[in-house]
Order: structure tokens, then sequence, then C-alpha cells
């Protein structure tokens, strides 16, 4: 039996979607369990850039089969646009399906999200993604979402349709002056997609059961990250689920002794989108040298990336949440150049030394960050292939990574292309 999670240990983007694209050639399954299109996952393939946010990043081998699992929300228009964008460049999609447990989002979710977002004062806006996720979640811990499986029966789905837009046009005419949407138009507009993606709908739990019970080799693919989980994160400026380990047993519906490997990615320094603290955050000269050198924009949204020093507390915190068994190391490649480079391994607030992270968001905001210099280098590593050939420096700030976090560095990835890696042990 061989589960692999793989998890995002930052603030998102940390490059899973290539790190799934690496292993996905090998899974039998690959099998997202949260979120939705807040994501945005780019996968490299001969030069070529695919970005995926529903589709799970294995999508582009064709070898195994691809799930949208049950604790994953799906708003279908977007999914079916991604299947056309990957039909018209001639991919397979063929071996794409959805859990019936899926929540759907709805137009009012995006409408909801949007409307909340733009009412906010400029304190209270979370800055999300404006995809509906978080109405969409909302309803669902409600009871009162309508998932995949209501697409299969029509008359349940107009029934429920009717019940959740009344009471949300209310609150969109009440609290925010806005528009009511159309009833008609939105059963019309799900009627269609039901038709394109009726055939993809199954119940994906008796068979991820049994390709673990067969010892297949099935991967989770986390979306978003540590820090944006809405238990262990900076609440509130989180996403509305849970990208870590745990909520792969909750999201897929395995049993935590499914899962046998853990593997957090960690970029070499910190980005994050949206609002909220971030301690190791560079508004000068440095900072945006990483945005230029990593690209720093949103896959999703196209946001700049707010981007900072490497910060270990975090990287702890998500090592010890997730448990996990291995750390790939990515965007290494875009610290070169640099004369010294940072880690931040404490935080100071009010006088006082932090190693974990505070729960209060409002003290964390005056955190100041206790650094660690190391001396960098100034090789271009992204076609090295061995350990060996990388600079000692970088092969120091490695080590110190290692040692500080106490957790297996296996694989350090030199670059975007699904070749650009070194493997440090098997995975
Ligand atoms: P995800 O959301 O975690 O899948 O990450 P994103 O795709 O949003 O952002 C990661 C970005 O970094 C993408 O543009 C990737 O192509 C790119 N990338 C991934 N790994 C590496 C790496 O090791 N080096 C460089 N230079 N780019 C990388
Ligand atoms: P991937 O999978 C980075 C952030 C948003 C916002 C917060 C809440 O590509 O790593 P939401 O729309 O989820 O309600 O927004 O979470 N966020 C992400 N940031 N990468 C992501 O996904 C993200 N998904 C959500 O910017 O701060
Ligand atoms: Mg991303």
């Amino acid at each position: 039996m061989a589960g692999y999670v793989v998890v995002g240990t930052q603030w998102g983007d940390e490059g899973k979607g290539k790190i799934i694209d690496v292993l996905g050639h090998k899974a039998d399954y690959v099998v997202r369990f949260q979120g939705g299109n807040n994501a945005g996952h780019t996968v490299v393939v001969d030069g070529e850039k695919f970005i995926l946010h529903l589709l799970p990043s294995g999508m582009l081998h064709g070898n195994g089969k691809c799930i949208i699992g049950p604790g994953v929300v799906v708003d279908p228009k977007v999914l079916l646009k991604e299947l056309s964008v990957l039909d018209a460049k001639g991919a397979k999609t063929d071996h794409l399906f959805i859990s019936d447990r899926a929540q759907l989002i709805m137009p009012y979710h995006v409408t909801l999200d949007i409307l909340k977002e733009d009412s906010a004062t400029d304190a209270n806006r979370i800055g999300t993604t404006r995809r509906g996720i978080g109405p969409c979640y909302a309803d669902k811990i409600s009871r009162c979402g309508i998932r995949m499986v209501d697409l299969l029966d029509m008359e349940l789905f107009a029934k429920k349709l009717k019940l959740n837009l009344e009471e949300k046009n209310m609150i969109f005419d009440k609290i925010y002056n806005a528009p009511a949407l159309s009833y008609e138009q939105i059963l019309e507009d799900y009627k269609g997609y039901t038709e394109l993606l009726k055939h993809r709908i199954i119940d994906s739990t008796p068979i991820i059961h049994q390709a673990l019970k067969d010892d297949k080799f099935v991967l989770f693919e986390g979306a978003q990250a540590m820090m944006l989980d809405i238990d262990h994160g900076n609440y509130p400026f989180v996403t509305s689920s849970s990208p870590t380990a745990g909520g792969v047993t909750v999201g897929a519906g395995v049993s935590p002794r499914s899962i046998n490997r853990i593997i957090g990615v960690m970029k070499a320094y910190t980005t994050k989108v949206g609002a909220g603290p971030f301690v190791t955050e560079l508004n000068d000269e440095t900072g945006e040298t990483l945005r230029a050198v990593g690209h720093e924009y949103g896959a999703t949204t196209g946001r700049p990336r707010r981007c900072g020093w490497l910060d270990l507390v975090v990287g702890k915190y998500a090592t010890d949440i997730n448990g996990l068994t291995d750390i790939v190391i990515t965007k290494i490649d875009c610290l070169s150049g640099m004369d010294t480079i940072k880690i931040c391994t404490a935080y100071e607030i009010d006088g006082k030394i932090h190693t974990s992270i505070p729960a209060s968001t409002e003290s964390l905001m005056r955190a100041k960050p206790i650094y660690e210099e190391l001396p960098g280098w100034q090789e271009d590593i992204t076609q090295m292939k061995n350990y060996e050939e990388l600079p000692e420096n970088c092969k120091n700030y490695i080590k110190r990574m290692e040692e500080f976090l106490e957790c297996q560095i296996t694989v350090v990835s030199v670059g975007p292309d699904r070749t650009q890696n070194i493997f440090l042990k098997d995975i």
C-alpha cells in the first residue's frame, strides 16, 4: 500500500504542481483532496507551461487516473474550461473523474465572495482569490451545500437551487444592494454542465480504498499550504479548508494508516499572496529581486506575490503539524547571485523570543524576525544534476535547513521544468 501526500509548507505556490508532476508518472491515482480553483499549479513540460486550477497536476502523464476528491469544491464552468484547454493542446483528458460527494461552487458563491471582499475595510479584507471558495465551504458546513451527486437528479438539484438562491438573493439585496441572480439562467447553465460532466461523476471512495488495498501508488495532491490552513494558519487570513496532511483523511476519505509518506514542498525563500502577517517580508530591493528572479506573480490571479527570506519558524511548524517524512526544496536556483542569505529561526514579539507560531495574528503582526546569516553563492545551478556539483555554500544552506527542521531533504528542485531536479535520496 503506497499512499503519498504532497503538501505546501508555507503560504502556497511552493511548486507543488511541479513535484506532483515529477512523481506523477509512476502514480496509479492522483487525488486532489481539498480546495478548489483558488489553486494555481504550474507544470512545465519541454518548455510548455500548463497552469492547473482544479485538475490534478498528474493530468499530463495520462498513465494513471486523476480524481477530484470529496473534499474539493468544484466550479463546473471552470473545470470544463480547463479540460477544453488540455483538449485543444492534444492532451489526454478521459482519465479525470470527480467524486459525487464534492461540493459545487455556484454563481452566488462567487458573487458573495466578491461582494464581501469589495465591501470590507482594508484592515479586514482577506485578499481572497474571489473564486467563491469561502462561501461554498460555509454552505457545506451549514449543511445547505449542493453536491456533484445532485446534478444526477435535476429535479432535486432545481429544488436545492431555488431554496439557496432565495436566501442568497435576499442577502444581495438587503445587505449589499446588489442585483439578484436569475434562477432560470443558473438552472439552464448547470443542466448544460451536467451533460458534459456526468460521465465523470463517480463514487471515488471505494475506488481509492481498493487501489490502496491492491498496493497501487496513490498520490494525494494538496493545494494551498500550512499557513493558509483554516485551523492552524494565520486566522482569519486563511483559506476555508485543511491543506495539511490531516486534510487528506477527511477530504479523500482514507484512513491515516493508508499514508506512507508525507512530502512537504518548501520554497528556499518565502512568498505570500493576500493580506495577513508575514514576518520575514522584504519591502526593499532584495524583495524586488526575489520577485523578479522567481517570477513571483500569482498563477491564479496574476497578483504580485509578497516576497521575503526563508522563515524556518513556519517551516518547523509545517514539519511538525504535517509529520513530514520528506522535504522537497524548490527555487533554490533563484538565490544564486546573493552575497549573503538570511534564515529566520525565531521571532521577537514585545521583547519575548518565540520559536513557534503564536495563535494571535495581531501579535504576529508585531513580530520581528531573528536571523542567521549564511554566505551565498554566485553560480547558476539550474543545469546541475548531482548534489556534489552544487556550490559549497548552497550545500551548507540545504544542510542548515535539514538540521533545523529535523527532516530529510529528499529532492532539490533547481528550475521549473520536470527534469530540473537533484535527487538526494530515493523517493
Ligand atoms: P504551486 O501552487 O505550489 O503548484 O506553485 P505555483 O505553480 O503557483 O508557483 C511555483 C512557480 O515556480 C511556477 O511558476 C513553477 O513553474 C516555478 N518553479 C517550480 N519549481 C521551481 C524551481 O525549482 N526553480 C524555479 N526557478 N522555478 C520553479
Ligand atoms: P496554490 O495551491 C497562494 C490565498 C489567497 C488569500 C487566502 C484566501 O496555488 O498554492 P481563498 O480564495 O482561498 O478564499 O483565499 O488564501 N490562497 C492562495 N495563495 N496559493 C494558493 O494556492 C492559494 N489559494 C488561496 O491569496 O490570501
Ligand atoms: Mg500556486
